[in-house]
């Protein structure tokens, strides 16, 4: 007997080979390829709600108040909504849209924080209709439309704003948001000029200080940093008579895509728990609430993309080092992150019998036409012409940065939980999709 594969990393215990077919909660991949197509984001329920319970028990244990938000922005389909505010998740949401979605989904607005750069008029004034819990501000001209809208609107605008650390969150650059260099939040010493404002503003109730540092980081240290710098500064305002009930420490938990080992939720939470009691102590004042914002902690390891192998395109001579191609039915359009951020995805095998087949160093591809259409370089696999594969940890960013890129229509989603139907939570667009918000005008060429 051969021994067992041991169980990749990446995957959560949800996902597991029964009989050599990789299964998601006891449905087998290859069943929901049949009958659903590829490409396909497939989500495992239990693993989405093990990644929510090990914050919200871990911050049980500690008898801290503390509210979880899930960040739209990593995966915003409806049903994810719906079930993650059945957990008991709120929301981090950066526009319009996303405050529509969770709404839609039976959200609360009062367990939402409206995030992000360049926040409009229209979707100031539409959070401050739905009565969205705290407004998140990065800019003290934001800050002052915010207070006219809220006196045009005759309310008091809750508010924290976004301070800048300067913290290096040690991830990819494109994805770190805490540095002087980031477009993200304001300086401490602007902050402060703010909440000055803020709070000599009729039409602003200061609710809190937020802070975001980036994704995807797998350590501790900027962490703790950041929450040093955000009690340091809310002792600064403290002297200037400005108090605050929470403390937003933003998102940015990173997950395992190859090899990371990022702190568990547990350790997270230990750690920053710790660190604001006993700063509390020391100051002899209540512990503020703590909220945190994360996208890919919750839902990034649940998904994955399953995609088809549409053709082998191996060189002939291997002596040249040229790369051997495997064209599969997913591509750059479906799930961005090795284009944009030569990301890494897991790439396996449905069908472990497949595995009969030679290994190759594979660059596997998607149909797009560009270069830039990888998914993984240089992968030893077993494929086969009509086999499986899944892009592991894909739930976070992966359906949620999609794209019609090259007039493909965005795959299926479905949503999976052992011992129960599989949930069709997106239909895969058709091509009247594609074109329903066109319309054919004038003719360009001479009438
Ligand atoms: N809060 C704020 C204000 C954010 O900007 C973000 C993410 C989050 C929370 C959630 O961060 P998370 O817990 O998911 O790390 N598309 C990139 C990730 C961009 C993240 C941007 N901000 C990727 O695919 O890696």
């Amino acid at each position: 007997m051969t021994p067992a594969a041991p169980h990749p990393p990446m995957l959560p215990s949800s996902y597991a080979w029964l009989d050599d077919i990789l299964c998601c909660e006891g449905h087998s991949l290859e069943d929901l390829a049949q009958q659903f197509g590829t490409p396909l984001y497939v989500y495992s329920a239990t693993a989405i709600a093990e990644a929510y319970q090990s914050f919200a028990k871990a911050c049980t244990a500690l008898e801290a108040d503390v509210s979880i938000l899930f960040a739209v922005k990593a995966n915003p389909n409806l049903s994810l909504l719906s079930e993650l505010g059945k957990l008991g998740a709120g929301f981090d949401i950066v526009s319009m849209g996303e405050m529509q979605r969770v709404l839609a989904a039976g959200g609360s607005a009062a367990k939402m924080v409206f995030s992000g750069v360049g926040k409009t008029d229209e979707e100031l004034r539409a959070a401050l209709q739905a009565r969205v819990g705290c407004i998140n501000l990065e800019s003290l001209s934001e800050l002052r439309r915010l207070n006219q809208l809220a006196q045009g609107l005759g309310c008091k605008a809750p508010v924290s704003i976004r301070i800048n650390p300067d913290i290096d969150a040690k991830t990819h650059p494109y994805i770190s948001t805490g540095l002087r260099s980031n477009k993200f939040g304001l300086s401490l010493d602007q902050a402060l000029i703010g909440y000055q404002e803020a709070a000599a503003l009729p039409h602003l109730q200061v609710m809190g200080v937020d802070c975001h540092i980036g994704s995807q980081i797998t350590e501790l240290s900027p962490f703790l940093d950041a929450a040093d710098r955000v009690l340091e500064f809310v002792d600064r305002l403290a002297e200037k008579g400005i108090s605050i009930h929470h403390l937003d420490l933003g998102g940015g938990l990173g997950i395992c895509y190859r090899d990371e080992s990022p702190p568990s939720p547990a350790m997270l939470m230990e750690a920053l728990i710790g660190k604001v009691r006993a700063w509390s102590k020391a100051r002899g004042r209540p512990m503020p609430r703590l909220i945190f914002e994360f996208g890919r902690a919750l839902v990034g390891a649940a998904g994955v993309l399953l995609s088809r192998v549409v053709a082998l395109k191996p060189q002939p001579n291997d002596q040249t080092g040229a790369a051997h191609f495997a064209i599969i039915d997913a591509a750059m359009n479906d799930l961005m992150r090795p284009s944009l951020y030569e990301a890494w995805h897991e790439i396996l095998v449905v069908n472990r019998r497949d595995q009969q087949t030679e290994e190759r160093r594979w660059d596997v591809v998607g149909p797009v036409c560009e270069s830039g259409d990888w998914l993984g370089r240089d992968r030893p696999l077993r494929l086969k012409e009509g086999g499986l594969v899944i892009l592991a940890s894909a739930g976070a960013y992966g359906a949620s940065m999609a794209s019609n890129y090259n007039s493909r229509p965005r795959p299926a989603e479905v949503l999976v939980q052992a011992g129960q139907p599989v949930r069709l939570i997106r239909r895969r667009e058709s091509f009247e999709d594609l074109v329903a918000a066109e319309s054919v005008g004038l003719s360009l060429g001479p009438s």
